[in-house]
């Protein structure tokens, strides 16, 4: 095996995989993403040759990963989150099986459902959502707007911060009850974190002044935040 494709999950470094930072501590080239920890970049054995994916093009990022895994170096690529959530890790391991270099997933927490969990809400709960949307909301004209106004159960959108008031406009123009619970998470699991929460058509507003990286939840499983945001959902008192 040389080449790993490896989620480091949504933030806290805490929440890589155990096989993950076993990779990580082993590795001789280590790629990774923005929005890793860096507490897992510093894992890296001190002669490993460390690559920020910053300044690459994606079809850089394949080729150093093709390049390295045919030299039969132990490369990781670590992503945050997981590997195949809007990761472009799909991408990666089919430039990777196309060159026939030898590769594996390593799956990891992706902020999906554990960024919303850090703010206090279970994004299925019986009784209130039995289904769950994932969409990318950078652009927004790709998304079938009126099928998501109508989908019942939870919405979770990546990416959506800086348009989401042209994708909650859209949405309740479609149908979308203006009063649905929503919430925007940024820097979820973090000291960082900030939460805010607010019916449908008021939350781009609340919104204002939050920086990415964010994900917007919506639906009625907000409405249990203020009932499960304990101390302990709370990653600024876990890092205290
Ligand atoms: C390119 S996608 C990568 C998603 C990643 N593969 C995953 O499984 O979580 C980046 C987006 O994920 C969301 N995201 C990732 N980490 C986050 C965090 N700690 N807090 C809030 N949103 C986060 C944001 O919507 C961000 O714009």
């Amino acid at each position: 095996m040389s080449v790993y494709l490896v989620g480091a999950g949504p933030g806290d470094p805490g929440l890589i995989t155990a096989r993950g930072l076993e990779l990580v501590r082993t590795c001789d080239v280590l790629i990774y993403d923005r929005l890793v920890a860096r507490e897992l970049v510093e894992e890296a054995p001190p002669e490993a040759t460390l690559v920020a994916r910053d300044e690459l093009s994606q079809d850089e990022i394949e080729g150093l990963l093709v390049a390295h895994g045919r030299a039969g170096a132990e490369v990781v690529r670590l992503k945050g989150g997981d590997p195949f959530v809007f990761g472009r890790g799909g991408e990666e391991a089919l430039a990777l099986a196309e060159a026939g270099v030898p590769f594996e997933i390593v799956p990891g927490v992706s902020s999906l459902a554990a960024v919303p969990a850090a703010a206090g809400i279970p994004v299925t709960h019986r009784g209130v959502s039995s289904q769950v949307t994932l969409v990318a909301g950078h652009d927004i004209g790709a998304l079938d707007l009126s099928r998501l106004a109508q989908t019942p159960g939870t919405l979770v959108v990546f990416m959506g911060l800086a348009q989401l008031g042209t994708l909650t406009d859209a949405l309740i123009a479609r149908g979308k009850p203006a009063g649905t619970p929503a919430a925007v998470v940024a820097s979820g699991t973090l000291p960082e974190q900030q939460v805010e929460i607010a019916p449908l058509g008021e939350i781009a507003e609340a919104a204002v002044g939050l920086q990415p990286p964010a994900l917007v939840v919506i639906g009625d499983v907000v409405g249990l935040a203020h009932r499960l945001q304990t101390p302990l959902a709370d990653p600024a008192a876990l890092h205290a």
